[in-house]
């Protein structure tokens, strides 16, 4: 798919319950309280997330395959939050191609800077379709072998597909590494193969701030962590702070 219009940037990770969600919607915020239109497309079809950690469940009538299918127009599935625009998931089995998902963003893509996919766990048919209309995939891990081991293989097709690939280590913690079967960072980039771009610290706040669908708090770590991960992307220069 041609980059034209809005960044297509994939969350992904092979493994589940690694922070996608909880990311890619803090990235979301700092980049629309960053002055960005943003749109969310919550692609855990079947296990609808993004509404929740928006706080607009109630506001959910159609879903985004209703736009695919012309049950609804583009308008009007579109959600309105305090932060990005929501496109909700499907809650059951969909028949979902690249040339769907394709066909779906080229109508909302000239509206906005940023479309953010926040993928299922797994590397079937979904992810293979949002890898497809990605520009960027950012594959998120915590740094443990299970998920690391995941993360290489949704990374390995990402690299194929001729993506631009970025390796965002979540829930990390100081002096772990030692104890447990935690690796330590140098140990998943190699393990992954993927360029680093952010390392996301283990914190409490996020997980809270999500929780009761707040707007992010500029002054977690984890927020900070977050937005240094957005200028890198931007070109900056920002060293690792950890
Ligand atoms: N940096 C973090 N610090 C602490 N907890 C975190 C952090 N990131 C995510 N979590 C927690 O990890 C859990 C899983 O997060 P999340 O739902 O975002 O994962 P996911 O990869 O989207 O899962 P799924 O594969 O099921 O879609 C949640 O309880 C979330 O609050
Ligand atoms: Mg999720």
């Amino acid at each position: 798919m041609s980059t034209f219009g809005a960044k297509k940037v994939l969350f992904t990770s092979g493994k589940g319950g690694v922070g996608k969600s909880t990311l890619s919607t803090a990235f979301a915020k700092i980049l629309c309280a960053e002055g960005y239109n943003v749109l969310m497309v919550d692609c855990d079809v079947c296990l609808r997330t993004l509404d929740i950690m928006l706080s607009v469940s109630s506001l959910v009538l159609y879903d985004w395959y209703d736009v695919i299918e012309g049950n609804v127009d583009a308008r009007s599935a579109m959600i309105t939050t305090g932060g990005p625009k929501l496109l909700a998931a499907p809650t059951c089995e969909v028949d979902i191609t690249a040339e769907k998902m394709e066909k779906l963003l080229r109508i909302y893509e000239r509206d906005f800077d940023y479309i953010i996919l926040d993928c299922p766990a797994g590397v079937g048919e979904v992810f293979d379709a949002c890898l497809a209309v990605s520009d960027l995939a950012l594959i998120v891990t915590t740094p443990d072998n299970v998920c690391v081991r995941s993360a290489s293989v949704a990374a390995a097709k990402a690299d194929a597909a001729g993506k631009e690939v970025r390796l965002l280590i979540n829930r990390f913690q100081k002096g772990i590494t030692s104890s447990g079967r935690a690796l330590n960072l140098d140990e998943v980039i190699d393990a992954t193969g993927v360029q680093l771009i952010g390392v996301i610290p283990e914190d409490k706040s996020l997980v809270v701030s999500m929780l009761n669908g707040e707007l992010v708090d500029p002054n977690t770590k984890s927020i900070k962590a977050m937005e240094r991960v957005i200028k890198r992307l931007n070109g900056e220069y920002i060293p690792l702070k950890i």
